[in-house]
Protein backbone atom coordinates (compact mmCIF):
# COMPACT_ATOMS: atom_id res chain seq x y z
CA UNK A 1 0.00 0.00 0.00
CA UNK A 2 1.13 3.54 -0.52
CA UNK A 3 2.81 4.97 2.09
CA UNK A 4 4.48 1.33 3.03
CA UNK A 5 6.01 0.20 0.21
CA UNK A 6 7.95 2.26 -2.18
CA UNK A 7 8.32 0.36 -5.74
CA UNK A 8 6.05 -1.67 -8.08
CA UNK A 9 7.45 -4.73 -6.58
CA UNK A 10 7.39 -4.27 -3.36
CA UNK A 11 3.62 -3.41 -3.98
CA UNK A 12 2.76 -6.57 -5.69
CA UNK A 13 4.14 -8.50 -3.09
CA UNK A 14 1.86 -6.51 -0.57
CA UNK A 15 -1.04 -7.26 -2.88
CA UNK A 16 -0.27 -11.21 -2.96
CA UNK A 17 -0.26 -11.32 0.82
CA UNK A 18 -3.22 -9.65 0.87
CA UNK A 19 -4.70 -11.55 -1.78
CA UNK A 20 -2.74 -14.64 0.21
CA UNK A 21 -4.38 -13.76 3.62
CA UNK A 22 -8.00 -13.54 1.81
CA UNK A 23 -7.57 -17.35 -0.04
CA UNK A 24 -6.73 -18.76 2.95
CA UNK A 25 -10.26 -17.50 4.75
CA UNK A 26 -12.26 -18.06 2.16
CA UNK A 27 -11.93 -21.67 0.57
CA UNK A 28 -15.52 -22.35 0.93
CA UNK A 29 -16.37 -19.30 -1.18
CA UNK A 30 -13.47 -20.25 -3.70
CA UNK A 31 -15.43 -23.50 -4.13
CA UNK A 32 -18.62 -22.39 -4.61
CA UNK A 33 -17.10 -20.17 -7.04
CA UNK A 34 -15.49 -22.65 -9.08
CA UNK A 35 -18.48 -24.61 -9.09
CA UNK A 36 -20.25 -21.01 -10.13
CA UNK A 37 -18.26 -21.00 -13.11
CA UNK A 38 -19.48 -23.95 -14.64
CA UNK A 39 -22.99 -22.58 -15.00
CA UNK A 40 -22.67 -18.67 -14.92
CA UNK A 41 -19.84 -17.00 -17.06
CA UNK A 42 -17.30 -16.41 -14.85
CA UNK A 43 -19.18 -17.66 -11.86
CA UNK A 44 -21.13 -14.48 -11.76
CA UNK A 45 -24.56 -12.59 -12.54
CA UNK A 46 -24.19 -9.27 -10.95
CA UNK A 47 -21.23 -7.74 -12.56
CA UNK A 48 -21.32 -5.13 -9.79
CA UNK A 49 -20.54 -7.39 -7.09
CA UNK A 50 -17.51 -9.33 -8.70
CA UNK A 51 -13.36 -8.56 -7.85
CA UNK A 52 -10.63 -10.42 -7.56
CA UNK A 53 -9.54 -13.23 -7.27
CA UNK A 54 -13.58 -14.20 -6.42
CA UNK A 55 -16.13 -13.02 -4.07
CA UNK A 56 -17.14 -13.76 -0.77
CA UNK A 57 -20.33 -16.08 -0.77
CA UNK A 58 -22.38 -14.46 2.38
CA UNK A 59 -24.53 -17.47 3.80
CA UNK A 60 -26.51 -15.37 6.94
CA UNK A 61 -26.93 -11.65 8.18
CA UNK A 62 -28.09 -10.40 11.32
CA UNK A 63 -28.40 -6.94 11.95
CA UNK A 64 -25.06 -5.41 10.39
CA UNK A 65 -22.74 -8.49 10.73
CA UNK A 66 -22.98 -11.12 8.10
CA UNK A 67 -21.44 -14.66 8.31
CA UNK A 68 -19.79 -16.52 4.90
CA UNK A 69 -19.72 -19.98 3.52
CA UNK A 70 -16.32 -20.80 5.57
CA UNK A 71 -18.54 -18.90 9.12
CA UNK A 72 -16.30 -15.85 9.02
CA UNK A 73 -18.21 -13.05 10.29
CA UNK A 74 -17.59 -9.28 8.92
CA UNK A 75 -19.22 -5.97 9.69
CA UNK A 76 -21.91 -5.16 6.59
CA UNK A 77 -20.48 -1.70 5.15
CA UNK A 78 -22.42 -1.66 2.21
CA UNK A 79 -25.93 -3.50 3.15
CA UNK A 80 -26.61 -4.59 -0.47
CA UNK A 81 -24.93 -1.45 -1.99
CA UNK A 82 -27.16 0.87 0.70
CA UNK A 83 -29.97 -1.11 0.27
CA UNK A 84 -30.44 -2.39 3.59
CA UNK A 85 -30.48 0.80 6.07
CA UNK A 86 -32.40 -1.36 8.90
CA UNK A 87 -29.31 -4.02 8.36
CA UNK A 88 -30.10 -7.42 7.58
CA UNK A 89 -33.32 -9.50 8.91
CA UNK A 90 -34.51 -6.46 11.34
CA UNK A 91 -37.34 -8.07 13.02
CA UNK A 92 -39.99 -5.62 12.09
CA UNK A 93 -39.37 -6.45 8.18
CA UNK A 94 -39.35 -10.30 9.06
CA UNK A 95 -42.58 -9.57 10.88
CA UNK A 96 -44.33 -7.91 8.08
CA UNK A 97 -42.67 -10.24 5.35
CA UNK A 98 -43.74 -13.87 6.77
CA UNK A 99 -47.07 -12.35 8.06
CA UNK A 100 -47.31 -11.23 3.78
CA UNK A 101 -45.68 -14.65 2.85
CA UNK A 102 -48.62 -16.84 4.59
CA UNK A 103 -51.06 -14.53 3.25
CA UNK A 104 -50.82 -13.38 -0.51
CA UNK A 105 -47.40 -13.14 -2.41
CA UNK A 106 -48.33 -11.78 -5.40
CA UNK A 107 -51.12 -11.61 -7.31
CA UNK A 108 -53.14 -10.02 -10.80
CA UNK A 109 -54.62 -7.96 -8.90
CA UNK A 110 -53.60 -4.76 -7.01
CA UNK A 111 -53.27 -4.74 -3.06
CA UNK A 112 -54.04 -1.84 -1.02
CA UNK A 113 -50.15 -2.21 0.14
CA UNK A 114 -48.78 -0.67 -3.12
CA UNK A 115 -51.17 2.60 -2.21
CA UNK A 116 -49.69 2.87 1.27
CA UNK A 117 -45.99 2.67 0.41
CA UNK A 118 -46.69 4.98 -2.31
CA UNK A 119 -49.06 7.40 0.14
CA UNK A 120 -45.69 6.98 2.34
CA UNK A 121 -43.22 8.75 -0.31
CA UNK A 122 -45.35 10.91 -1.14
CA UNK A 123 -45.66 12.51 2.31
CA UNK A 124 -42.02 12.65 2.29
CA UNK A 125 -41.69 14.12 -0.91
CA UNK A 126 -43.94 16.83 -2.42
CA UNK A 127 -42.35 17.03 -5.91
CA UNK A 128 -43.95 13.17 -6.00
CA UNK A 129 -47.64 13.50 -6.97
CA UNK A 130 -48.28 10.68 -8.51
CA UNK A 131 -45.91 7.20 -8.57
CA UNK A 132 -45.52 3.66 -10.16
CA UNK A 133 -43.69 0.96 -9.19
CA UNK A 134 -41.35 -1.21 -10.62
CA UNK A 135 -39.20 -3.91 -9.68
CA UNK A 136 -35.45 -2.78 -10.00
CA UNK A 137 -34.05 0.85 -10.13
CA UNK A 138 -33.33 -0.15 -13.79
CA UNK A 139 -36.75 -0.18 -15.10
CA UNK A 140 -36.89 3.03 -12.75
CA UNK A 141 -35.27 4.89 -15.10
CA UNK A 142 -35.49 3.38 -18.41
CA UNK A 143 -39.34 4.20 -17.65
CA UNK A 144 -38.92 7.72 -16.28
CA UNK A 145 -36.78 8.10 -20.19
CA UNK A 146 -39.60 6.74 -21.43
CA UNK A 147 -41.91 9.16 -20.12
CA UNK A 148 -39.61 12.26 -20.52
CA UNK A 149 -39.61 11.42 -24.21
CA UNK A 150 -42.94 10.55 -24.42
CA UNK A 151 -44.30 14.07 -22.56
CA UNK A 152 -42.03 16.35 -24.41
CA UNK A 153 -42.05 14.44 -27.98
CA UNK A 154 -38.40 14.35 -27.80
CA UNK A 155 -35.55 12.30 -27.97
CA UNK A 156 -32.39 13.09 -26.41
CA UNK A 157 -31.31 12.40 -22.58
CA UNK A 158 -29.22 14.08 -20.74
CA UNK A 159 -26.87 12.11 -17.80
CA UNK A 160 -23.28 13.13 -16.30
CA UNK A 161 -20.04 11.16 -16.64
CA UNK A 162 -19.46 9.22 -13.96
CA UNK A 163 -23.20 8.44 -13.25
CA UNK A 164 -25.04 5.23 -13.03
CA UNK A 165 -28.68 4.42 -13.73
CA UNK A 166 -28.87 1.16 -14.07
CA UNK A 167 -27.99 -1.61 -16.94
CA UNK A 168 -30.57 -0.69 -19.83
CA UNK A 169 -29.17 0.53 -23.42
CA UNK A 170 -29.70 4.23 -22.38
CA UNK A 171 -28.15 3.49 -18.78
CA UNK A 172 -25.27 1.60 -20.12
CA UNK A 173 -23.94 3.89 -22.93
CA UNK A 174 -22.59 6.38 -19.45
CA UNK A 175 -18.85 6.89 -19.92
CA UNK A 176 -16.89 7.31 -17.05
CA UNK A 177 -15.26 10.67 -18.42
CA UNK A 178 -17.23 13.45 -19.96
CA UNK A 179 -14.44 13.55 -23.28
CA UNK A 180 -15.31 9.55 -24.31
CA UNK A 181 -18.79 8.69 -26.27
CA UNK A 182 -21.80 6.87 -25.01
CA UNK A 183 -21.80 3.32 -25.72
CA UNK A 184 -21.63 -0.17 -24.71
CA UNK A 185 -20.91 -3.90 -26.26
CA UNK A 186 -24.59 -4.75 -27.72
CA UNK A 187 -25.76 -1.06 -27.43
CA UNK A 188 -27.24 0.04 -30.73
CA UNK A 189 -25.90 3.00 -32.31
CA UNK A 190 -29.47 4.63 -32.68
CA UNK A 191 -29.73 4.52 -28.67
CA UNK A 192 -26.12 6.17 -27.78
CA UNK A 193 -26.45 8.42 -30.25
CA UNK A 194 -29.70 9.65 -28.35
CA UNK A 195 -26.91 10.03 -24.97
CA UNK A 196 -25.60 13.46 -24.33
CA UNK A 197 -22.80 13.12 -21.57
CA UNK A 198 -22.33 16.16 -19.60
CA UNK A 199 -19.57 16.62 -16.50
CA UNK A 200 -20.88 16.30 -13.20
CA UNK A 201 -21.12 19.70 -11.19
CA UNK A 202 -19.60 22.09 -13.49
CA UNK A 203 -21.76 24.45 -14.46
CA UNK A 204 -19.91 25.95 -17.49
CA UNK A 205 -18.97 22.56 -18.75
CA UNK A 206 -22.48 21.13 -18.61
CA UNK A 207 -24.06 24.58 -20.79
CA UNK A 208 -20.84 23.66 -23.29
CA UNK A 209 -22.20 20.14 -23.52
CA UNK A 210 -25.73 20.39 -23.69
CA UNK A 211 -26.35 23.78 -25.36
CA UNK A 212 -25.91 22.08 -29.01
CA UNK A 213 -28.61 19.87 -27.88
CA UNK A 214 -31.14 22.21 -26.07
CA UNK A 215 -33.87 21.59 -28.34
CA UNK A 216 -33.77 18.03 -28.61
CA UNK A 217 -33.42 17.19 -24.64
CA UNK A 218 -36.43 15.38 -23.11
CA UNK A 219 -34.86 14.48 -19.79
CA UNK A 220 -31.48 15.90 -17.89
CA UNK A 221 -31.02 12.63 -14.97
CA UNK A 222 -28.59 13.30 -12.33
CA UNK A 223 -28.05 11.94 -9.06
CA UNK A 224 -28.01 14.38 -6.16
CA UNK A 225 -25.36 12.75 -4.45
CA UNK A 226 -23.26 10.65 -7.15
CA UNK A 227 -23.47 6.94 -5.58
CA UNK A 228 -21.40 4.65 -7.18
CA UNK A 229 -19.52 7.35 -8.63
CA UNK A 230 -17.63 8.11 -5.36
CA UNK A 231 -20.14 9.54 -3.02
CA UNK A 232 -20.05 13.07 -4.11
CA UNK A 233 -22.65 15.08 -3.50
CA UNK A 234 -23.77 18.15 -5.94
CA UNK A 235 -23.23 21.59 -5.44
CA UNK A 236 -26.96 23.45 -4.52
CA UNK A 237 -26.02 25.76 -7.21
CA UNK A 238 -25.34 23.24 -9.52
CA UNK A 239 -28.48 21.38 -9.00
CA UNK A 240 -30.18 25.20 -9.05
CA UNK A 241 -28.69 25.53 -12.70
CA UNK A 242 -29.95 22.22 -13.73
CA UNK A 243 -33.57 23.31 -12.74
CA UNK A 244 -33.62 26.46 -14.59
CA UNK A 245 -31.94 25.20 -17.79
CA UNK A 246 -34.24 22.17 -17.56
CA UNK A 247 -36.83 24.55 -17.21
CA UNK A 248 -36.04 27.31 -19.86
CA UNK A 249 -35.02 24.43 -22.58
CA UNK A 250 -38.43 22.14 -22.21
CA UNK A 251 -36.79 19.35 -20.84
CA UNK A 252 -37.61 17.76 -17.55
CA UNK A 253 -35.64 17.20 -14.77
CA UNK A 254 -35.44 13.89 -13.48
CA UNK A 255 -33.77 12.98 -9.97
CA UNK A 256 -32.36 9.76 -9.77
CA UNK A 257 -32.89 8.74 -5.97
CA UNK A 258 -32.19 5.09 -5.91
CA UNK A 259 -29.42 5.81 -3.82
CA UNK A 260 -29.14 9.27 -2.58
CA UNK A 261 -33.17 8.73 -1.08
CA UNK A 262 -31.60 7.03 2.16
CA UNK A 263 -29.76 10.55 3.03
CA UNK A 264 -32.53 12.28 4.52
CA UNK A 265 -36.06 11.70 5.96
CA UNK A 266 -37.04 14.25 2.03
CA UNK A 267 -34.06 12.26 0.58
CA UNK A 268 -31.56 14.54 -1.45
CA UNK A 269 -34.25 16.71 -3.09
CA UNK A 270 -35.38 17.85 0.90
CA UNK A 271 -31.86 18.08 1.50
CA UNK A 272 -31.03 20.91 -1.58
CA UNK A 273 -34.89 22.46 -1.42
CA UNK A 274 -35.04 21.39 -5.00
CA UNK A 275 -37.95 19.56 -6.84
CA UNK A 276 -37.69 17.86 -9.91
CA UNK A 277 -40.02 16.94 -12.34
CA UNK A 278 -39.25 12.96 -12.20
CA UNK A 279 -37.69 11.23 -9.17
CA UNK A 280 -36.18 7.63 -9.54
CA UNK A 281 -36.25 4.98 -6.45
CA UNK A 282 -35.03 1.52 -5.39
CA UNK A 283 -33.20 0.26 -2.78
CA UNK A 284 -34.34 1.09 0.58
CA UNK A 285 -37.84 1.88 -0.56
CA UNK A 286 -38.03 -2.47 -0.83
CA UNK A 287 -36.69 -3.29 2.67
CA UNK A 288 -34.60 -5.59 0.82
CA UNK A 289 -36.68 -7.22 -1.68
CA UNK A 290 -36.55 -6.09 -5.23
CA UNK A 291 -38.36 -3.32 -6.21
CA UNK A 292 -37.71 0.26 -8.31
CA UNK A 293 -40.10 3.02 -8.88
CA UNK A 294 -40.59 6.45 -10.91
CA UNK A 295 -42.86 9.14 -9.76
CA UNK A 296 -43.18 12.76 -9.88
CA UNK A 297 -45.32 15.63 -11.95
CA UNK A 298 -48.90 14.18 -12.21
CA UNK A 299 -49.19 15.91 -15.64
CA UNK A 300 -45.96 13.23 -16.80
CA UNK A 301 -47.34 10.40 -14.75
CA UNK A 302 -50.69 10.80 -16.41
CA UNK A 303 -49.40 9.14 -19.50
CA UNK A 304 -49.03 5.92 -17.52
CA UNK A 305 -52.96 5.99 -16.79
CA UNK A 306 -54.62 2.97 -18.33
CA UNK A 307 -57.90 4.65 -19.30
CA UNK A 308 -56.18 7.46 -21.51
CA UNK A 309 -56.05 6.52 -25.43
CA UNK A 310 -52.24 6.39 -26.31
CA UNK A 311 -50.85 5.90 -22.67
CA UNK A 312 -47.66 4.38 -21.97
CA UNK A 313 -47.92 0.03 -21.35
CA UNK A 314 -45.71 -0.80 -18.11
CA UNK A 315 -46.82 -4.31 -17.13
CA UNK A 316 -44.73 -6.03 -15.06
CA UNK A 317 -45.87 -9.13 -13.58
CA UNK A 318 -44.18 -8.47 -10.05
CA UNK A 319 -44.75 -4.80 -9.60
CA UNK A 320 -46.10 -3.36 -6.59
CA UNK A 321 -46.15 -7.15 -5.45
CA UNK A 322 -47.44 -7.33 -1.73
CA UNK A 323 -44.22 -8.87 -0.17
CA UNK A 324 -41.97 -5.87 -1.44
CA UNK A 325 -44.70 -3.81 -0.94
CA UNK A 326 -44.29 -5.09 2.89
CA UNK A 327 -41.10 -4.72 3.19
CA UNK A 328 -40.75 -1.29 1.98
CA UNK A 329 -43.57 0.14 4.65
CA UNK A 330 -42.07 -1.56 7.59
CA UNK A 331 -38.45 -0.16 6.20
CA UNK A 332 -40.50 3.18 6.04
CA UNK A 333 -42.42 3.51 8.76
CA UNK A 334 -38.93 2.60 11.10
CA UNK A 335 -37.09 5.28 9.37
CA UNK A 336 -38.19 8.04 11.77
CA UNK A 337 -36.49 11.81 10.80
CA UNK A 338 -34.29 10.88 14.20
CA UNK A 339 -33.10 7.78 12.55
CA UNK A 340 -31.43 9.56 9.74
CA UNK A 341 -30.19 12.27 11.76
CA UNK A 342 -28.54 9.01 13.94
CA UNK A 343 -27.18 7.61 11.03
CA UNK A 344 -25.26 10.63 9.68
CA UNK A 345 -23.96 11.34 12.94
CA UNK A 346 -22.26 8.02 12.87
CA UNK A 347 -21.02 8.43 9.29
CA UNK A 348 -19.27 12.10 10.28
CA UNK A 349 -18.21 9.98 13.41
CA UNK A 350 -16.14 8.05 11.07
CA UNK A 351 -15.42 10.10 8.36
CA UNK A 352 -13.65 12.29 11.04
CA UNK A 353 -11.59 9.16 12.52
CA UNK A 354 -10.67 8.16 8.82
CA UNK A 355 -9.12 11.56 7.74
CA UNK A 356 -7.06 11.80 11.41
CA UNK A 357 -6.31 8.32 10.72
CA UNK A 358 -4.66 9.10 6.93
CA UNK A 359 -2.99 11.99 8.17
CA UNK A 360 -1.29 10.58 11.08
CA UNK A 361 0.00 7.86 8.77
CA UNK A 362 0.28 10.16 5.73
CA UNK A 363 -1.74 8.03 3.59
CA UNK A 364 -2.78 9.79 -0.09
CA UNK A 365 -6.06 8.74 0.59
CA UNK A 366 -9.38 10.84 1.27
CA UNK A 367 -13.03 10.26 2.29
CA UNK A 368 -16.38 11.64 1.06
CA UNK A 369 -19.97 11.42 3.23
CA UNK A 370 -23.10 12.27 2.44
CA UNK A 371 -25.72 11.59 4.84
CA UNK A 372 -25.35 7.91 5.91
CA UNK A 373 -23.23 7.11 2.28
CA UNK A 374 -19.36 7.26 2.55
CA UNK A 375 -16.74 6.30 -0.22
CA UNK A 376 -12.72 6.04 0.50
CA UNK A 377 -10.50 7.23 -2.41
CA UNK A 378 -7.14 5.95 -3.28
CA UNK A 379 -4.83 6.95 -5.68
CA UNK A 380 -6.11 4.38 -8.01
CA UNK A 381 -7.73 1.25 -8.38
CA UNK A 382 -4.96 -1.27 -7.60
CA UNK A 383 -4.94 -0.13 -4.16
CA UNK A 384 -8.02 0.18 -3.72
CA UNK A 385 -8.76 -3.58 -4.64
CA UNK A 386 -5.70 -4.04 -2.20
CA UNK A 387 -7.41 -2.15 0.43
CA UNK A 388 -11.12 -4.06 -0.12
CA UNK A 389 -9.25 -7.58 -0.15
CA UNK A 390 -7.02 -6.24 3.48
CA UNK A 391 -10.97 -5.13 4.85
CA UNK A 392 -12.44 -8.51 3.67
CA UNK A 393 -9.52 -10.34 5.57
CA UNK A 394 -10.39 -8.34 8.88
CA UNK A 395 -14.08 -8.56 9.25
CA UNK A 396 -15.05 -5.81 7.14
CA UNK A 397 -17.74 -6.49 3.68
CA UNK A 398 -17.50 -3.30 1.79
CA UNK A 399 -17.14 -2.68 -2.03
CA UNK A 400 -13.74 -3.21 -4.12
CA UNK A 401 -14.68 0.97 -5.36
CA UNK A 402 -14.03 2.36 -1.41
CA UNK A 403 -18.24 2.85 -1.14
CA UNK A 404 -19.80 2.01 1.87
CA UNK A 405 -22.67 2.94 4.07
CA UNK A 406 -24.06 2.75 7.46
CA UNK A 407 -27.19 0.82 9.09
CA UNK A 408 -29.15 1.88 12.07
CA UNK A 409 -28.29 -1.07 13.81
CA UNK A 410 -24.32 0.07 13.76
CA UNK A 411 -22.48 1.90 16.73
CA UNK A 412 -19.52 3.96 17.15
CA UNK A 413 -18.10 0.41 17.53
CA UNK A 414 -18.23 -0.72 13.79
CA UNK A 415 -17.34 2.51 13.02
CA UNK A 416 -13.87 2.28 15.20
CA UNK A 417 -13.77 -1.66 13.90
CA UNK A 418 -13.96 -0.44 10.48
CA UNK A 419 -11.49 2.11 11.31
CA UNK A 420 -9.05 0.01 13.02
CA UNK A 421 -8.94 -2.92 10.09
CA UNK A 422 -8.04 0.45 7.36
CA UNK A 423 -5.41 0.88 10.00
CA UNK A 424 -4.20 -2.69 9.09
CA UNK A 425 -4.37 -1.77 5.75
CA UNK A 426 -2.42 0.76 5.94
C1 LIG B 1 -28.21 5.73 -8.74
C2 LIG B 1 -28.63 4.38 -9.24
N1 LIG B 1 -29.55 4.30 -10.22
C3 LIG B 1 -29.97 3.11 -10.69
C4 LIG B 1 -29.47 1.92 -10.20
C5 LIG B 1 -29.96 0.62 -10.75
O1 LIG B 1 -30.74 -0.02 -9.79
P1 LIG B 1 -30.93 -1.63 -9.86
O2 LIG B 1 -29.60 -2.22 -9.52
O3 LIG B 1 -31.99 -1.91 -8.83
O4 LIG B 1 -31.37 -1.94 -11.24
C6 LIG B 1 -28.52 1.96 -9.19
C7 LIG B 1 -27.95 0.70 -8.64
O5 LIG B 1 -26.95 0.67 -7.97
C8 LIG B 1 -28.07 3.21 -8.71
O6 LIG B 1 -27.12 3.30 -7.77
Amino acid sequence: MPGSVSSDVAGTTTHLAAQEVYESLTPASRALWERALGSLPGGNTRTTIFHDPYPVYVARGEGCRVWDADGVERIDFISNYTSLILGHCHPRVVDAVQRQATRLMSVAAPSELEIELAERIRERLPSVERIRFANSGTEATMLAFRAARAFTGRSKVAVFAGGYHGSHDYAASIPADPFTSPGAPGVPNAVAETVVVAPFDDVDGTLAALDPHADELAAVIVEPVLGSGGVHPASGEFLAFLRELTRDAGALLVFDEIISFRIGYHGAQGRFGIAPDLTTFGKVIGGGLPVGAFGGRADVMALFDPRVEGRITQGGTFNANPLTMAAGLATLDEMTPDRYEALEALALELKAKLESLFAEVGAPFSVTQAGSLFNVHAPDAATLAELHLTLLANGILSTPRGMGCLSVPMTSAEVDAFVEAVRLAL
